[in-house]
């Protein structure tokens, strides 16, 4: 979007009174995702400041606490113990003179750099956009990089006396990611400036910043991240990711001056409504989890709108000569959720069979192994949607609808994990390889769930099926 076009939505949007549809039990609407955080009421798009501090997960989102459109750019909060339970909490950053609230990020000031910490209790700062000239407070002035910290663990936030921290550069830059650069003793910020060029920048304390490099990525625009992820199957080595909003990715090396990348643009998505994503920061572990706005969703007649992915959790591989490639699942706390489960080994399943005939649900995790052997395709039927694994064409496809990507098998397999909630299928072939996240709209009267093969007999080496428990109640 440009400037122009956020100024008109933003007015519009002020302008227009709340939508209230509340009669449906709150977070129990037909449309409200059961283990996807969503907002209570109004819109959401981008996941912020994605944060971890003492056992707790913070989620900042864009937020228009006033309207289901985008508008009034809030940072709402949501806190959560394990990362699958959400407690919306007081909204965080709201408009002010300098613009309405942009997306950012968050970092632990665990040694005091920026000197915000007032007693024992760690600074948790905010890094955002003020985007001004988007509400009638901050007209003519541009958009800058702004600071706000919470000495309280995250109950309530100040912003920085003496922001900007970064002034206007050019256009709409905005969406600074930080993170700390520990060889360097210095945090890192990648900023988003137009098009599809990004800036990286250096400061010693988050106040004063310097620019270190700029990039061009093709095919992506806004949100980048940057972090460092070790090589699970190259003992020793760590490299450097960034990402752009739609999660495509480039693989380096980064010496605290200079981003280098190795390994060109790679897709970790090859779904549809998956966007603006951003991963924690300071998980114990050196664990890597992504949250994204799956971006698009349609939620007729509900209180709110818009909804984030189920986390996922990254492992870095070697792939093949010289790539690398981020794979990921949703975090193992999915597992708190799971219902009495049902699991086959060894199943034949022949063209017609349905073995999950009289199963019927909203929210399902799936996880199958499976040898299509003589099947031509094979795969399931939730809610109206078609998953299905075809082995016909050259390149063997895995597909969600009319998404798809390339998979191959491995030893005549192929492992499929299927996260359904009210409102979103995510579909993740070969431990993550391949990753295909969408919304969709079931009718609300269909429950059904089956399991198919076409054509030949295929082998479910393993399945399990798993009913979600809603994270609300
Ligand atoms: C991405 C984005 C960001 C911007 C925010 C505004 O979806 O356009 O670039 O900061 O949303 O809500």
């Amino acid at each position: 979007m440009n400037r122009r076009q956020f100024t008109q939505l933003a007015f519009a949007a002020a302008a227009r009174p709340a939508a209230a549809q509340e009669s449906q039990p709150l977070y129990n609407e037909t449309y409200r995702p059961q283990f996807h955080f969503s907002p209570k009421k109004g819109w959401t798009n981008d996941p912020n400041g994605l944060v971890f501090y003492k056992g707790e997960y913070h989620l900042f989102f864009q937020h228009n606490p006033f309207d289901v459109k985008w508008g009034n750019m809030t940072w709402g909060h949501a806190v959560s113990s394990d990362l699958v339970h959400w407690k919306q909490t007081e909204n965080a950053l709201l408009p002010d003179k300098m613009g309405t609230m942009f997306s950012g990020s968050a970092v632990m000031d665990w040694n005091n750099t920026a000197g915000f910490q007032k007693g024992e209790e760690k600074t948790i700062v905010l890094i955002y956009t003020a985007a001004g000239g988007t509400n009638p407070e901050s007209k003519d002035q541009p958009f800058t990089q702004c600071i706000a910290y919470s000495t309280d663990r995250g109950r309530t936030f100040t912003k920085y006396s003496g922001n900007p921290v970064v002034p206007h550069m050019i256009g709409n830059n905005r969406d600074p990611k930080v993170v700390w650069h520990q060889p360097t003793k210095q945090w890192i910020m990648a900023l988003f400036l137009e098009g599809s060029t990004y800036r990286f920048l250096a400061s010693p304390d988050l106040k004063k910043w310097t620019t270190l490099q700029d990039i061009s990525v093709p095919k992506t625009g806004e949100c980048p991240d940057f972090f460092e992820m070790p090589v699970e199957n190259e003992p020793g080595v760590s490299k450097w990711v960034w990402t752009g909003a739609n999660g495509n990715y480039l693989v380096g090396t980064f010496d605290g001056k200079r981003f280098t990348p190795e390994v060109m643009t790679q897709a970790l998505s090859n779904g549809a409504n998956y966007y603006a994503v951003q991963t924690y920061s300071d998980l114990p572990n050196r664990r890597r989890v992504q949250l994204s706005w799956m971006s698009g969703g349609k939620y007729p007649g509900m209180p709110f709108n818009q909804q984030m992915s189920f986390p996922y959790e990254f492992r870095l591989r070697k792939y093949g000569v010289s790539s690398y490639h981020i794979f990921a699942l949703p975090v193992k706390e999915i597992e708190s959720l799971w219902e009495h489960s049902k699991s086959w080994n060894n199943l034949e399943l022949k063209p017609g069979e349905n073995p999950l005939e009289g199963m019927a649900g909203d929210c399902w995790d799936i996880a199958a192994e499976i040898e299509p052997a003589g099947a031509i395709e094979v795969g399931f039927k939730v809610r109206g949607r078609t998953i299905a694994y075809n082995v016909k064409e050259k390149e063997k496809k895995l597909s969600s609808a009319n998404l798809s990507a390339g998979m191959a098998m491995q030893n005549g397999r192929i492992k499929l994990r299927i996260l359904v909630d009210r409102a979103s299928v995510e579909v993740f072939g070969n431990d993550g390889e391949v990753v295909i996240p969408s919304c969709f709209l079931p009718e609300p009267g269909n429950k059904e769930l089956g399991m198919y093969a076409t054509e030949g007999t295929a082998r479910v080496a393993s399945l399990v099926v798993r009913p979600v428990r809603s994270i609300w109640r």
